[in-house]
């Protein structure tokens, strides 16, 4: 096994332990996760987005958190997504919202989600604004893409998209079906643990389905936004998008807060779309896991701030 699926592989499973989560929830924000994570309120994550947009940078905002077990709390997650709209409006932010249905009540009641997510998409449409629904772990996959469905025939796809994973066999397929109803997609390479059952093992046939599938969902006309911080996938899009006169309103370059900073602001002076996506908020240690997983040096990185007063 190559050492960067190993490491990926062990920090995920050292992130699940609960000693370990305890001890980075209560110490993490000092030991470096505010590289990644705009704070834990709402307003601390707006005053980062009033920035990166004077730099010219496109947000899309996180509120964090998944896998929610109570009613109560998938509610008031959808509450939160709402009140980021009200917040971009009140401070005139350039910015849309991302969410993950796990947090608005996904594995409690499908249904339950369903309404949480009508709720918020009817808000992004209300402000003329997009919700971005994050994919998640490959059991949830079908489910996501049903419930996105709805809300894509109801509202649109002006105010709606989805993400999709290049690590998974049958993205391929997903992305042709989705074209078809004018979808817009943000593609992604995958950060969960998946078995070699659903997921590419090998990182040169996730990177080679990646470009496959931009390919595909850019050549039949759709709304693409490459997210990756990945020079290759960056450089062969450029490529792509030019050799077939792909206009700049058809796709977006999207990378994390935290993540490749320069490369950001250098597609930013070349002219390209560049959308920064900015997680917030108390629940952050699962999101900041799956970036220490993504990469070894990010892991030296906080160890070393723990040596740091
Ligand atoms: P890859 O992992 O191959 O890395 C290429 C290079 O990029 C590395 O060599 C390094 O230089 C740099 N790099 C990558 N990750 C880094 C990090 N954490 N820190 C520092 N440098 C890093 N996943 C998912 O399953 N569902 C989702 O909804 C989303 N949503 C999402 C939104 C946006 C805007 C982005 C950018 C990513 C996601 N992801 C995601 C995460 C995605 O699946 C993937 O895990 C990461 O983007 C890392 O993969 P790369 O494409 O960057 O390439």
């Amino acid at each position: 096994m190559a050492f960067d699926q190993l490491w990926r592989k062990t920090v995920l499973t050292v992130a699940a332990n609960k000693v370990v989560t305890n001890f980075v929830s209560n110490y993490g924000m000092r030991l470096g996760a505010k590289r990644f994570i705009a704070g834990e309120s709402l307003e601390q994550a707006a005053e980062v987005v009033k920035k990166l947009n004077n730099e010219g940078l496109l947000v899309t905002i996180d509120h964090v958190g998944e896998s929610v077990t109570t009613k109560t709390e998938a509610i008031e997650a959808a509450d939160e997504a709402i009140r980021i709209f009200d917040i971009i409006d009140k401070y005139k932010l350039n910015a849309n919202v991302s969410i993950k249905l796990t947090q608005l009540g996904l594995k409690i009641d499908p249904e339950l989600c369903y309404d949480n997510l009508d709720r918020i998409v009817e808000t992004a449409k209300k402000y003329n604004n997009f919700v971005r629904i994050d994919i998640e772990d490959s059991p949830v996959v079908q489910i996501t893409i049903d419930l996105f469905k709805r809300v894509l025939k109801k509202y649109g796809k002006e105010h709606v998209g989805l993400v999709l994973q290049s690590y998974l066999y049958r993205t391929e397929n997903d992305v042709r079906e989705l074209g078809k109803l004018g979808a817009s997609l943000r593609i992604v390479k995958g950060a969960y643990k998946e078995p070699e059952s659903v997921a590419f093992p090998l990182k040169k046939d996730v990177d080679e389905n990646f470009n496959k599938i931009v390919a595909i969902h850019l050549k039949s006309g759709n709304f693409t936004a490459i997210a990756s911080h990945d020079e290759k996938i960056i450089e062969e899009t450029k490529r792509f998008v030019k050799e077939n006169n792909i206009s700049n309103d058809l796709f977006e370059f999207q990378m994390l807060y935290g993540v490749r900073s320069g490369l950001q602001r250098q597609l930013v002076k070349e002219g390209y779309k560049m959308r920064v996506y900015v997680p917030y908020g108390k629940e952050w240690y699962p999101y900041f896991s799956r970036r220490i997983a993504e990469r070894p040096a990010n892991g030296l990185l906080i160890l070393k701030s723990l040596f740091k007063s």
